[in-house]
């Protein structure tokens, strides 16, 4: 280590000697984190800008250089989105990047744009910009599912398909029910990212590198000009606290979750086996050997992204686990995984949308198979602790003994005859037809929030006036 060249020049220039270069690019490798905070471009320039523009209010710079530094930040944006800007490694990360390419075309002035801050509490305030619109990018993804969610309750409010616990056919709902309990999920995940976003939407910035400045600096001035609600109040929280990604990974975790049961159910209801839905071609893709095969790709990548969201959750939980206060290198390990977790977030709503939206229920089929495996064996029993009453516990043993009969029989309960009723409890009359069919059965469920058509009904009328 000691033949080492001790200049920065040196160990960084062509002619260093491979064991003296070897180390520095290691180095530089690991540290550098410009491949991928880059992203926070426009952020870094905007929070740059907002910071120029307070040092010269507050008389801290010039009005001329902070005039120049708020042009030539434009330029390099422009050069940025032009996509010549020219990223070096060397200079680590975005902030600098930016800062040196500025000092390039503006020459001296640049040199005063770091006045009162720190790449601490700029880290901080761009990637509390970014995640804050990514929470914006959620929200909006997750209105568009929830419409698409209302738009095949609405049209099917009343068509009756198997509800089922473990897998098994249990009672049956209607189709609306069934996509009205995603829009409730969908709707929490919501408001969680609103949650999430109305936290984070402090300013970090002039925490400076942990302790505040000596610079007559106005907080509150940048943190207007960075829409956030207000300054962060304690400046080693301000720098040291990545609670705020944690919280849009947590959100995003969940929405995930959610995300991969519907996909998951989409994926059943689509197969041969089931056939409750068909999905469009513009979500379904073929088989290169098989040519009758539609596969649903998009609902199993959907029903995959969980993985990965959850994965990058926590990492990041792992990276911020007993770090001490303030700021650790650590903490750069933050962006790649909420940058993952966001694209792949935002991908998946807008997929399960977009599917969603193209579905078609197959009616027929749903009321087919709400009608098969007993679903209203529940219905029977009511009945009898209702017109015939019998203590619930009895009124299932009896039903119980009247569906072996029907499967004995292979037949459905409707099916059964009044003297095969009466022969399991003689107090069963004509009456108990009525509570057989799948669409009476549904009908009745009229609890707050159950499976009957106007409750169904009355909760898209409430969603739709929330979404307006
Ligand atoms: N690239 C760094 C990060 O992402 C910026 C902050 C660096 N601060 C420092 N004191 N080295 O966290």
């Amino acid at each position: 280590m000691t033949d080492r060249p001790q200049t920065k020049d040196a160990a960084n220039s062509m002619w260093g000697g491979r064991f003296a270069a070897g180390p520095d690019a290691i180095m530089e490798a690991i540290n550098a984190s410009i491949g991928f905070d880059q992203r926070l471009y426009a952020q870094d320039i905007r929070g740059s800008r907002a910071h120029a523009a307070m040092l010269a209010a507050q008389g801290i710079i010039s009005d001329s250089d902070a005039d120049a530094i708020a042009k030539g930040l434009l330029t390099v944006l422009s050069e940025i989105e032009a996509g010549d800007f020219p990223f070096k490694t060397a200079l680590e990360d975005i902030h600098m990047n930016v800062e040196a390419r500025l000092k390039e075309i503006i020459g001296e002035p640049a040199g005063r744009l770091h006045t009162g801050r720190s790449r601490n509490d700029q880290v901080a305030t761009d990637f509390r910009l970014w995640v804050r619109d990514q929470c914006d990018a959620a929200i909006a993804g997750l209105q568009a599912l929830i419409g698409a969610a209302l738009g095949q309750a609405e049209s099917g409010a009343d068509w009756v398909m198997p509800g089922f616990t473990h897998l098994q056919t249990a009672q049956p709902v209607t189709w609306g029910h069934h996509m009205m309990a995603y829009v409730e999920m969908f709707g929490r995940d919501l408001s969680r990212f609103q949650d999430a976003r109305r936290r984070m939407n402090e300013s970090p910035l002039g925490a400076a590198a942990l302790a505040g400045t000596g610079y007559p600096i106005d907080r509150h001035a940048t943190a207007r000009a960075l829409d956030f609600d207000r300054p962060m109040a304690n400046s080693l929280d301000a720098v040291s606290d990545r609670d705020f990604a944690l919280e849009f990974l947590s959100a995003a975790s969940i929405c995930a979750v959610h995300l991969s049961r519907l996909a998951e159910e989409l994926v059943i209801w689509s197969s041969a086996q089931f056939r409750f839905v068909s999905m469009s071609d513009k979500w379904s893709t073929g088989s290169s050997i098989m040519p009758q095969k539609r596969n649903p790709d998009a609902a199993e990548l959907i029903r995959a992204k969980i993985g990965r969201i959850l994965g990058a959750t926590v990492a990041l939980f792992t990276v911020m686990k007993g770090l001490p206060l303030a700021y650790s290198k650590d903490m750069q390990e933050d962006k790649e995984q909420v940058f993952d977790a966001a694209d792949n977030l935002m991908l998946a709503l807008a997929a399960m949308g977009g599917m969603l939206s193209d579905l078609t229920a197959n009616r027929e089929n749903l009321q087919a198979a709400a009608s098969a495996g007993f679903s209203t064996a529940t219905d029977l029993a009511d009945w009898l602790v209702r017109e015939a009453g019998l203590p619930f516990r009895d009124a299932h043993h009896v039903t119980g003994t009247l569906v072996a009969m029907a499967e004995d029989r292979g037949c459905d309960l409707p099916d059964l005859t009044l003297a095969d009723m009466q022969s399991v409890n003689a107090a069963i009359t004509d009456d108990v037809f009525n509570v057989l069919g799948v669409h009476n059965s549904v009908a009745s469920r009229q609890s707050y929030g159950g499976t009957a058509p106007d409750q169904v009904r009355a909760q898209i009328a409430r969603w739709k006036e929330v979404l307006a």
